[in-house]
């Protein structure tokens, strides 16, 4: 279905992610027949330009980051309908012209009042942004609806976090807030839910009684490359693990939602990231590792120390990895341990998530035929393959009973055909429909920073006590595997 009619104004339309993504999908968007009928889009930023020249500057962001092949015509459609304004929130003045542009464009488009506000800005921007949103009333729902989408950071700790909630819902209301972790925009991660709650296979052993434990792994191969500003003031753990590691973790340990709507699963994602165990300073230290890249190559790419990197600090002590065990405190999962791990840098891009079943309660398999038991996980693969994978034990076909671990694969692009996309088709039309199941509400942020919390807070007192350090292109430091060989287990290999 095609969304109703609306504005679509993009605060930061001269930055990169307008023109990486927002534009590449509105694009997508257009070419499935998926705009709504009356449609404009109000590219916003501080310098000024025309009309002409923001539209030469998106078709050529498009032509560089579609992902399919560009159809002038749909192409053209879509940046008729562009339009910019200068405007800046350090001058409110400016503020109110948008408004007056925006009534006025509404008026000769018939797009009817119904707003859509992106801040594709710096986090900076976000606060004094939706501040004179405010003051100007075009955040107002009489009649027409009105929505803010905001990128993350959400907040630097959980102070921030909840500060900037409370900036935005002292000026809108929470079902106009679209916070955007683009994992959801992920087809395998959306599947999560139906893996678990489409099937009835599953669930009757998705719990402490059947798990051992569980692995979440977002491995990358870039390193930090121009982003070191950035980088060096957020870190391995700040820039991955609150959002998207913990929506791969509170999709596979929520509790069933009673409904598929936005209420029901954004709460229970929220309700099980609260259960998430407070570790002490000292189980805080225990239960995570930080390290830091150095030199290496990567294919064919030599990779400078992370600390010799542009605009990183010389002495710099963030981390570039992090690994950290957590455990849930409710009935499903007391005693499973959640295994987290991602960084920079590494041999290979793979983000997955494995969880590891029980062995048998007794084995009858002894000597050779046991030797090559192999554990037995099932793994939701999101990059490089979508795929889900069973790993079990077979017999070896031959007179003797010997053993060995294989493998039962689904992967996604041997049954369903997609048209490649940016990830942000879902998310920008969910926006436009008023569907907000996939994007963040403000007690599911705050929990995620609440539980990270601890180990920000430990690692700062820490000082430098415990950084470690690995090449690039290795898989990691060798503490990770220290983490888990503490508790008898290790991580699934790469294959
Ligand atoms: C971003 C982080 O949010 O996610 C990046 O800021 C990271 O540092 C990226 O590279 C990873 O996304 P994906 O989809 O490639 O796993």
């Amino acid at each position: 279905r095609k969304p109703e009619n609306c504005a679509f104004v993009i605060f930061g339309v001269t930055g990169d992610l307008t023109h990486r993504l927002v534009i590449p999908s509105l694009y997508n968007l257009a070419a499935g027949n998926l705009l709504p009928e009356k449609f404009c889009v109000v590219g916003v930023a501080r310098k000024g330009m025309s009309n002409d020249e923001l539209r030469d500057s998106l078709l050529k962001g498009l032509r560089q980051f579609a992902t399919r092949p560009v159809d002038d015509v749909v192409a053209q459609q879509l940046l008729q309908c562009v339009t910019f304004v200068e405007a800046d929130a350090k001058d409110p003045p400016s503020f109110d012209r948008l408004r007056e542009h925006l009534d006025a464009l509404e008026c000769a488009r018939g797009t009817g009042g119904n707003r859509l506000f992106y801040m594709a800005t710096p986090p900076a921007a976000f606060t004094p942004t939706a501040r004179e949103l405010g003051r100007t009333g075009l955040m107002k729902e009489n009649g027409a609806w009105r929505r803010l989408v905001i990128e993350k950071p959400f907040g630097t700790d959980l102070a921030s976090a909840r500060a900037l909630n409370a900036e935005l819902l002292k000026i809108m209301e929470e079902h106009q807030i679209y916070r955007i972790d683009h994992y959801l925009g992920k087809e395998t991660v959306q599947n999560i839910m139906v893996l678990r709650f489409a099937n009835g296979m599953f669930e009757p052993i998705w719990n402490r009684n059947h798990i051992d434990h569980i692995q979440i792994t977002v491995e990358e191969k870039l390193g930090v490359g121009h982003r070191g500003g950035f980088y060096d003031a957020t870190g391995a753990l700040r820039d991955m693990v609150p959002n998207h590691l913990f929506q791969l973790m509170s999709l596979v340990a929520m509790e069933p939602p009673t409904r598929f709507d936005a209420h029901s699963v954004r709460s229970e994602k929220a309700e099980v990231l609260s259960a998430i165990q407070e570790p002490s300073e000292e189980e805080a230290l225990r239960r995570s590792v930080r390290a830091q890249y150095l030199g290496g190559r990567i294919g064919n790419e030599d990779i400078p120390d992370y600390r010799k990197t542009e605009d990183v600090k010389p002495g710099s002590t963030t981390e570039t990895y992090v690994a950290l065990k957590l455990l849930i405190d409710n009935w499903r999962w007391a005693g499973v341990p959640f295994y987290l791990r991602t960084g920079k840098a590494l041999a290979h891009k793979r983000t997955e998530v494995a969880i590891k079943f029980k062995q048998a309660p007794l084995s009858m398999f002894t000597g050779t035929a046991v030797d090559r038991l192999s554990q037995n996980f099932l793994t939701i693969g999101i990059a490089p393959t979508e795929s889900i994978e069973l790993q079990f034990n077979a017999k070896i076909p031959g007179p003797s009973v010997t053993i060995d671990g294989v493998e039962m694969k689904f992967r996604y692009g041997d049954y369903f055909k997609a048209d490649p996309s940016t990830g942000y088709e879902t998310l920008i039309y969910d926006c436009m429909i008023g569907d907000n199941i996939l994007f963040q509400r403000a007690d599911g942020v705050e929990a995620g920073w609440q539980a990270v919390q601890p180990f920000l807070d430990a690692w700062k007192n820490a000082g430098t006590n415990g950084i470690e350090t690995y090449r690039a292109g290795s898989d990691g430091p060798a503490c990770a595997d220290q983490l888990l060989r503490r508790d008898g287990r290790t991580w699934r290999k790469y294959s």
